[in-house]
């Protein structure tokens, strides 16, 4: 055992070290020029620049889809206004709310940017939601702090009511003479819909667009990320064409295509390449796609897990109510509730958003129509994953 570990940091040694600096394409890292989002970090900067002078600038909200740039453009422009702040009144706070997990414990990691008094100090459990926001802004009034806060992923924060976000944008009186502005970051096009009109008005004041990144800009932004990343020479140009392709195929995400640079440079040094060629690459997209799979079928719920193995016993695909009746057998089988057709359809519509299976609607010719449902998880996959539900093994 201690010979092979020996061997692969001896052939880690000899090998040429393919990466300089490999944290550059960790996700932690944020560039300091970001090519391509010119207008939306000038747009950001402008709507916050009053704060310098002390006023409050409009609440924004900064839309577009995952990869696109958004998180990157709100931490730089908020670190630059902290920078350059001479009224010594500013405040800058960034809370993931998809990470904090819940609204309490979002609004506790807020009032940790802020220099609560001893006794109004948030315990991680105990008060209510309202408390705790006029814990925040008694705090931001006492000392007339000019809070920046971005909430990044903010639809997690109105999974239920739209209350807290409500309370945060009007609450003026509440905290004069200091003020906060939301910066409200999300990838969710449906977010809106579920915000109320009042919110919405006071939230939406400025609204700015990420869009994807075309091919091109990918490959631009991949160039120099690899000059940072990489020793000089080890990627070749049709490396990174590749990749640009790979991650422009669905929409353009920056995220992925650096992931998969990472994700391939790794596989090329543990396979003792000179350089980062194409086949890296492809393994490392494959990696990636079969990683995605794995989450997203790992975090289902059971219900959601035995469509998908009633799904995966019609490897030709089947139609809805075939697959339903299965479902039904595997779900009296292991006694869980048997939810009614007209669930069992929600859940293979989300299943579908979420790429494990694929449900296209077909036309019977005169009897009319129904859904071919085709399982995308290969079976090795599946037993995997769902290895780990020893109850549910016993049914595949
Ligand atoms: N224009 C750009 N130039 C260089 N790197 C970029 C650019 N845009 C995004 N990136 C990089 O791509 C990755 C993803 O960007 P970012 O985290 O900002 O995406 P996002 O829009 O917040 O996505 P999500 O909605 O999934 O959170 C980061 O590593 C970021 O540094
Ligand atoms: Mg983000």
């Amino acid at each position: 055992m201690s010979d092979s570990v020996d061997a692969i940091f001896n052939k880690t040694k000899k090998g040429k070290a393919l990466f300089q600096n490999r944290n550059a394409l960790s996700t932690e890292f944020v560039p300091d020029h970001l090519p391509f989002r010119e207008s939306q970090t000038e747009n950001v900067a402008q709507v916050l620049s009053p704060a310098l002078l002390g006023s409050k600038p409009s609440n924004l909200l900064l839309y577009g889809k995952t990869g696109t740039g958004k998180t990157a453009v709100a931490t730089f422009v908020v670190h630059k206004l902290r920078t350059q702040d001479d009224t010594k009144q500013i405040v800058t706070a960034y809370v993931n709310c998809r990470l904090a997990g819940t609204e309490y414990l979002t609004l506790a990691r807020i009032a940790e940017a802020l220099p609560m008094d001893k006794d109004k100090r948030i315990p991680l459990t105990g008060l209510s939601l309202s408390e705790v926001s006029s814990r925040i802004f008694d705090t931001i009034s006492k000392h007339a702090i000019h809070l920046i806060l971005v909430l990044d992923e903010i639809d997690y924060l109105v999974e239920s009511t739209d209350e807290t976000l409500y309370k945060f944008t009007r609450s003026g009186e509440d905290t004069a003479p200091g003020f906060l502005t939301i910066v409200g970051i999300s990838n969710d096009l449906r977010f809106k819909e579920r915000l109320g009109a009042r919110v919405l008005s006071s939230l939406g004041e400025e609204e700015i667009i990420f869009p994807p990144y075309t091919m091109e800009e990918l490959r631009s932004i991949l160039e120099e990320r690899t000059k940072i990343a990489f020793r000089a020479g080890v990627i070749p140009q049709s490396t990174i064409n590749l990749c640009a392709a790979l991650a422009a195929s669905e929409h353009g995400d920056a995220r992925r295509a650096i992931d998969m640079l990472r994700v391939a440079g790794d596989v090329a040094e543990r396979d003792g390449r000179q350089s980062v060629d194409e086949d890296s690459m492809r393994k490392a997209s494959e990696k990636i796609e079969r990683d995605a799979v794995e989450v997203a079928l790992h975090s289902l719920p059971l219900q959601n897990k035995m469509i998908i193995i009633a799904a995966s016993k019609f490897p030709g695909g089947t139609n809805t109510g075939e697959l339903y009746l299965t479902y039904v057998n595997i779900a009296k089988k292991s006694s869980v509730e048997v939810l009614t057709q007209r669930r069992v359809s929600g859940i293979i519509a989300e299943l579908d958003t979420l790429g494990l299976l694929e449900a296209a609607i077909v036309s019977k010719g005169r009897k009319g129509r129904t859904k071919r449902i085709k399982l995308l998880v290969d079976d090795d996959t599946l037993r995997r994953v769902i290895g780990d539900d020893a109850e549910l093994l016993e049914l595949h």
